[in-house]
């Protein structure tokens, strides 16, 4: 395999070095193309541009294969739990028993949230979206954990981990208790980590909190399935506001916001939005894959389509299947799987949707479940933060150890060239 590319432009010919990874993917290092070409290249949306050699997760869009530091995600959601995970994410390695428990351990004691964070989501509104709310509390965190800001040493960046991955879960509890108008609840320090987070979500305040198995499990496998997807929209904010030096919870704040964009993380609660459209529009599917496929129409088929997957998404055969078995354990039958089931099996054999690639990514299925669990649909795309919350962690820490650059991409310039300014009273 070649280790260089030759670019012949006007009369220069310049040789950029190719990059191959351990998947076999290669890149052109265009590091020397300014020096040598004094050119630039240009990619809206980054769509076949890299902006890191990574080596936390391995997506093959293809063959449909998600790979968190190698190990398959049907492995993963099947046989660890989400603490293991993160774990792996973040470390490199599964734990060992001892390990595990020092980072749950570490976890647990960092698990209480300053009280004055209290007045701060009285402030918002009820009707607030738990997105915004949770974005403004990770950014919060900061005032209230100055010493997680400035962190350069890989002992100061694991106390930051552990205090955000044991405070950010009862920011989403909280929020979602907001949203409900419930009391908060503190949680359980006899709890583990996912039965912790139940507790604080679901526990009522005028009865004792039991940990259902069926909704443990599935809340486990859906987190696992969230927690990592390479240089995705959000990932890619983390470590780009990351570069600049910008502290851990404040990356990760402007990676939540990246995420509540419908065209990605908000996509869980578009999907559910519009299965409930079509149910009350009487299920009629083909209508709304017309509208699909009409340019003139804005409407999308949300939780359809992928950048990088132009297979099944991995995930989403995960979910659609947990999906069942959630409801099926919870004795639900809820009409909007079946609608989601005709709309997928309309559109996989749809030549718009087939020629152009489009299957069911992750979101598609993931809303049905978290209804069931009884999560508000706004509260849909912080339980996706939730997941990916080790996954932005490990991105994070990979940028910042391997001491990349400042993120600061070039342009091509297309405004106006020089002119003088015109006194106003000549305009
Ligand atoms: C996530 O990147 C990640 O890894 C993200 C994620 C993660 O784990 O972090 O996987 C999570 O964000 C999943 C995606 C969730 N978003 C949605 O479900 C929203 C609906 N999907 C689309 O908006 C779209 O498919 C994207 C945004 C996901 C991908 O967009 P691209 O890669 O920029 O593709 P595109 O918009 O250029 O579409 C290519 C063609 C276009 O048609 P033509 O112009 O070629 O005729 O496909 C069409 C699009 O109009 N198209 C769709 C469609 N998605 C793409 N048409 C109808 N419905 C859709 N959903």
């Amino acid at each position: 395999m070649s280790t260089k590319a030759t670019l012949n432009y006007n009369d220069l010919s310049i040789d950029l070095p190719v990059i191959t990874g351990s998947e076999n993917e290669s890149a052109i290092d265009i590091a020397a193309l300014r020096s040598g070409a004094n050119l630039v290249t240009i990619d809206p949306g980054f769509k076949n541009t890299g902006s890191c050699e990574s080596a936390i997760t391995f997506l093959d869009g293809d063959k449909g294969i998600l790979r968190y530091r190698g190990y398959s995600i049907e492995e993963l959601a099947e046989k660890a739990s989400f603490l293991e995970v993160a774990y792996l994410l973040i470390f490199g390695e599964l734990p060992n028993t001892e390990q595990l428990e020092v980072f749950e351990n570490d976890i647990k004691s960092n698990s209480v949230v300053d009280e004055d964070i209290k007045k701060i989501i009285d402030a918002f509104p009820k009707a607030a979206h738990p997105m915004g709310v949770l974005a403004s509390l990770t950014s919060a965190l900061t005032a209230f954990n100055p010493s997680s800001v400035n962190v350069n040493s890989e002992a100061d960046m694991y106390k930051a981990i552990v205090k955000i991955m044991g405070k950010f879960p009862v920011l989403v509890a909280w929020t979602m208790r907001k949203t409900q108008g419930l009391p908060i609840d503190y949680g359980d320090k006899n709890l583990d980590y996912v039965g912790n987070i139940m507790k604080m979500m679901f526990g009522q305040p005028n009865e004792g909190f039991k940990v259902n198995p069926a909704v443990k499990e599935a809340l486990n496998k859906l987190l696992i399935l969230h927690a990592d997807h390479e240089q995705n929209c959000s990932t890619s904010t983390v470590r780009i506001v990351g570069s600049s030096h910008a502290g851990l919870f404040a990356s990760l704040s402007a990676g939540i916001s990246a995420l509540w964009g419908p065209l990605h993380g908000g996509a869980n609660q578009a999907v559910l939005e519009m299965l409930e459209a079509i149910r009350e529009d009487g299920g009629d599917t083909a209508k709304f894959m017309m509208k699909a496929k009409d340019k003139n129409d804005p409407f999308r088929l949300m939780g359809f389509g992928h950048r990088v997957y132009k297979n099944f998404d991995p995930r989403a055969r995960i979910i659609k299947k947990a999906a069942d078995e959630v409801l099926e354990d919870l004795g639900i039958d809820d009409p909007v799987l079946d609608i989601a089931k005709s709309l997928e099996k309309e559109a996989l054999n749809d030549p718009y949707f087939v020629d152009r690639k489009l299957y069911p990514n992750v979101d598609f299925y993931s809303g049905i479940i978290y209804r069931s669990l009884g999560i508000p649909v706004q509260m849909f795309t912080v339980m996706f933060a939730l997941g990916r919350l080790p996954g932005w962690i490990a991105q994070w820490r990979e940028m910042r150890l391997g001491k990349e650059p400042i993120g600061r991409p070039r342009q091509i310039y297309t405004g106006a060239t020089l002119r003088s300014y015109v006194d106003i009273s000549h305009r």
